[in-house]
């Protein structure tokens, strides 16, 4: 696939102080200052994540998808003139200031600024969050996932898996209209919701701890209106998260547990069961789409829905389960 990992994203904002506070003091991200106008976000090794931007206005945004190397930059280049898409060689003064190698930008058809990157500038000095968290799930599964609301899925679809090649995941049809798309192991790195508006929906990062997610809650619940969606979890990609409003116009989502996937032999499938094993109370849905999610809900938790736990080295121990012989086998060992 040409392009690996959502590498960074941006966002257009002048309150560069709560950005600061929240981004911080709630998700954990570390702050770079970049000037009067500029905040940066680190999230692990690299020299920026995400970036508040003054001097973008209010609800516009940006997104760097990754590629490997300048040959696979040209190609994807060439793709998107073919496909009639415009595509602007950004100079170096930008590609610095993003903190990459080299950058093209072009919009999808519902607006958005995309950019297209290599080389991303890794920090000297070790990350170091803004408050005691273990750490965010970046590396190949890239910083996380965005999700767009659209006024209309099909075209911006065809865009996203014709021409720039992204795998659809899953999707649902109730209560809302949600596609899923992948473009590494991490479930998904991209979905749009038809709202019939173009938007920016949330950003979500993953946190290494269930701890980490829980505490955030802790943090959220003590502002208020500061949440946007309740704990809950996912019954795609089985993340545990909840969603904190920004002090923009779209919301965080702090998760825990993602699963991941083999995009070689994936199949996209329908889901019939709503987007949450349990919680997620939608504050953004209208009254009658949240009505039937809760009553997916209630369905869910009459049937009994459930999925494993994603877990990875560090972050579990296993218990003796319900196998006596398994069971037996430990006590006499210890
Ligand atoms: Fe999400």
């Amino acid at each position: 696939m040409t392009v690996l990992a959502l590498g960074y994203a941006g966002f257009g904002s002048t309150d560069l102080d709560d950005w600061r506070r929240f981004g911080t003091g709630l998700v954990g991200l570390q702050a770079v200052e970049r000037g009067a106008s500029l905040l940066a976000f680190r999230m692990d090794d690299r020299k920026q994540r995400i970036v508040i931007d003054r001097a973008m206005p209010e609800g516009m945004r940006l997104f760097g998808w990754e590629v490997a190397d300048a040959t696979a930059l040209e190609a994807l280049a060439a793709r998107l003139e073919a496909a009639k898409v415009e595509v602007t060689a950004e100079p170096k003064a930008l590609a610095d200031a993003r903190r990459v190698a080299a950058l093209i930008s072009f919009r999808d058809p519902a607006g958005n600024r995309l950019e297209a990157f290599y080389g991303p500038e890794i920090a000297a000095e070790p990350f170091r969050p803004g408050r005691s968290i273990s750490g965010f799930r970046t590396g190949p599964l890239g910083l996380g996932h965005a999700v767009l609301t659209v006024e209309h899925i099909a075209p911006v679809m065809a865009f996203y898996v014709e021409v720039l090649g992204f795998g659809l995941s899953d999707y649902i049809e109730k209560p809302f209209r949600a596609y899923f798309f992948h473009v590494n192991a991490r479930h998904h790195s991209l979905a749009l919701i038809e709202t019939g508006k173009n938007g920016m929906h949330h950003l979500m990062v993953e946190l290494f701890s269930l701890d980490d997610v829980g505490q955030a809650y802790d943090l959220a619940l003590a502002e208020p209106d500061r949440i946007g969606v309740t704990l809950g979890r996912h019954t795609n990609d089985f993340m545990t998260s909840f969603y904190a409003r920004t002090p923009s116009s779209f919301m965080i989502e702090c998760g825990w547990g993602g699963r991941e996937i083999d995009p070689a032999g994936w199949q996209p499938v329908e889901m019939h069961h709503g987007p949450s094993l349990w919680g997620h109370e939608r504050s953004w849905l209208p009254p009658q789409d949240r009505a039937v999610a809760r009553e997916m809900r209630m369905q869910a938790a009459a049937s009994g829905l459930r999925a494993p736990v994603q877990v990875m080295d560090g972050n579990y121990r296993l218990m003796p389960g319900t196998c006596a012989w398994w069971d037996g086998i430990g006590e006499r060992e210890t």
